[in-house]
């Protein structure tokens, strides 16, 4: 039975941790399955209850920069971002510092580590008292759309986790951006939370999503030429069950639509992204949203997901590229 635990009981919570339970907790970007990073047997629960097919490296949460940087080396560049961004939905890719205990499953094995300070105020206090850093990917099955929920842990992970922390809904919605900042030029691994624009003001340019996308493909073509899974994550990462077709302007009577603004008139089911057009309400409306079009659609006997399109600045790149994995061609 996995407990679903008030607020209230975030010592309970934290004591799971401790003795190398598995514990769902809200952060404002998603919920995160979290686990004691030091721990090894406990990080690997992780992988068994998502179900994930390989090792990838996760993302150690902690509940201030100094901590965080107590296990990786921080560069100028990182001190400023996180004076700026921390607590929040930023993740920093850094050189690990010799010495550190955080597991090597955590990291993958590679010489760098992810590391988080989130701004949701129960993940902050869990994490102090935790004492520990925490790997935490989301609490979705593999494969599955991000929980935005303390019920969408429960449907996904119910039975395989010890505990769900409830804290409400996630105020952001979508995923931390990953940076990474352990090699010479910054590098953008997934956009997210904190705008590239807004990253930018702080370091100067550094993003080409051209450049990027020709990179990722020449690792993807390197990968397949070895006979390995493609790096980074799978296109069909965010995949609800229902296809989804993007960039809608028009509506076929068996879909589904996926709102941006004004809505295409005559949808049998419809969910609003944000009727104002506004992008941060949209983030935090996706994941709920295509879970609900995909549960409802599936009942109604509809065939698809019509998603509107989405403007591409700001916020906007992380939620475009949430959609494009989510109507990604199937993989395994
Ligand atoms: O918002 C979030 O970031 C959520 C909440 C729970 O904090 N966590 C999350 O974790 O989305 P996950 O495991 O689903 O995504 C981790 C991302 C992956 O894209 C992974 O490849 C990248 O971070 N990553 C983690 N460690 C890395 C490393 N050492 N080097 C490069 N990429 C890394
Ligand atoms: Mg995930």
């Amino acid at each position: 039975m996995t407990g679903r635990l008030p607020p209230e009981a975030l010592e309970r919570a934290a004591a799971l941790l401790r003795a190398g339970d598995l514990v769902a907790f809200p952060t404002e970007t998603v919920y995160g399955l979290g686990a004691d990073a030091r721990n090894g047997r406990a990080v690997a629960g992780i992988f068994a209850a998502k179900g994930r097919p390989r090792f990838n490296p996760l993302i150690c949460h902690f509940p201030d920069a100094e901590a965080a940087f107590a296990e990786v080396v921080a560069d100028e560049r990182a001190r400023s971002l996180a004076e700026r961004f921390w607590p929040g939905p930023l993740t920093l890719v850094l050189p690990r510092r010799r010495g550190s205990k955080v597991d090597l499953l955590t990291t993958a094995g590679t010489e760098t580590m992810a590391v988080r300070v989130p701004a949701h105020p129960l993940a902050r206090e869990l994490l102090r008292r935790a004492g520990t850093p925490v790997a935490a990917p989301s609490a979705n099955p593999s494969g599955r759309v991000s929980p935005t929920t303390a019920e969408h842990v429960l449907q996904g992970l119910g039975g395989r986790i010890a505990a769900v922390l409830d804290g409400g809904p996630c105020a952001v919605g979508l995923e931390s951006t990953v940076l990474n900042l352990a090699g010479g030029q910054p590098s953008l691994l997934r956009p997210g939370g904190v705008t590239v624009e807004a990253i930018e003001d702080v370091i100067g340019a550094f993003h080409d999503p051209q450049l990027e996308e020709e990179v990722e493909e020449m690792l993807a073509l390197l990968a397949r030429q070895q006979g390995l899974p493609s790096p980074g994550m799978l296109r069909s990462h965010y995949a609800p069950g229902l296809p989804v077709r993007l960039e809608a302007r028009h509506l076929d009577p068996h879909e589904a639509l996926l709102a941006f603004g004004r809505p295409l008139p005559g949808a049998r089911l419809a969910w609003n992204l944000s009727e104002r057009g506004d992008l941060a309400e949209a983030a935090s409306r996706l994941f709920a949203g295509l879970r609900f079009l995909d549960e409802e659609g599936s009942r109604l006997g509809l065939a698809g997901i019509a998603a509107m399109p989405v403007p591409a600045a700001g916020l906007g790149e992380a939620i475009n590229d949430r959609l494009r994995r989510a109507a990604a061609p199937r993989q395994g």
